[in-house]
């Protein structure tokens, strides 16, 4: 299917839900995690299993966290992330589902309550323990200072950053939201993930199955790729804007 016949697609839905990974910060200067260049080409995966039972294991957890922090932190939205806030402004997205950390959805203008975050946000650091929370940038702080993993002041527990690792549980309450989402919307709109990490990828699988479109936008090909509606390879700086724009 062209471009002409995804933006009839996306001209004709009303209840759009956006569903997004890493790829869509990109050329916002934050990487990704498996293209070429991208976060598990640099970095091994420390799970959460290791986190909680290794010392070596945190302290190579916040060496990769503070490493990558800088970027995220400093990194404006960009054509991809309004592209979302334009269909917000059109009336039409009901949601917006992302598995990304840097909060540039929120920053583009999206209300903070159509964001749901599968994977947490990299705004603070919590206590493992007791739920004490302290500013993300503090943490870094203290971990370039020497704590090289960080534990909670008040009670001695471990601070972890908010996001969720691999083997840790998902919000609950944000994946009932997302399936929620995902089974009443008309078009589901998977912009810049390689859909292969679960349940997150479970999402454009549920709105298919509940009947709605799928349009997956994205540089190399994805395991949902034959189930899609329209698959659109590209950039998504260059797809996106011209697949929601409205004339007139
Ligand atoms: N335009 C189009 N596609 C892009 C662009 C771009 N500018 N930049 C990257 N991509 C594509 C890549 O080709 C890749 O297929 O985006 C996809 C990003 O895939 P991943 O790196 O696997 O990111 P994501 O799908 O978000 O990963 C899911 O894995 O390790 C974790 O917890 C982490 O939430 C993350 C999860």
């Amino acid at each position: 299917m062209d471009q002409g016949a995804a933006r009839r697609l996306v001209a004709g839905a009303s209840r759009i839900v956006g569903f997004t990974g890493a790829g869509i910060s990109t050329e916002s200067g934050v990487p990704d995690f498996r293209s070429p260049n991208g976060v598990w080409a640099r970095n091994r995966i420390v799970d959460f299993q290791e986190f909680v039972s290794s010392e070596a294991g945190r302290v190579e957890y916040w060496r990769q966290k503070v490493a990558a922090w800088p970027a995220m932190r400093d990194a404006e939205p960009n054509a991809g992330h309004h592209a979302f806030v334009e269909l917000h402004g059109q009336g039409r997205l009901e949601a917006l589902i992302t598995q990304n950390i840097d909060r540039l959805h929120q920053r583009s203008g999206l209300p903070a309550g159509a964001v749901l975050e599968l994977h947490g946000a990299t705004t603070e650091a919590v206590c493992l323990s007791c739920g004490d929370a302290i500013d993300f940038d503090e943490a870094c702080r203290r971990v370039e200072a020497g704590e090289t993993a960080p534990r909670c002041r008040p009670c001695g527990g471990l601070l972890k950053p908010a996001t969720v690792s691999f083997g840790q549980a998902m919000p609950r309450d944000v994946m009932t939201r997302a399936e929620a989402a995902a089974e009443t919307c008309d078009l589901l709109l998977a912009v810049g993930s390689s859909l292969v990490v679960e349940p997150a990828a479970s999402i454009p699988r549920i709105a298919r199955r509940a009947g709605a479109c799928l349009i997956i936008v994205n540089r190399d090909p994805t395991p949902l790729d034959g189930m899609a509606d329209a698959v659109l390879r590209g950039e998504i700086s260059a797809v996106l804007p011209g697949l929601v724009h409205r004339d007139g």
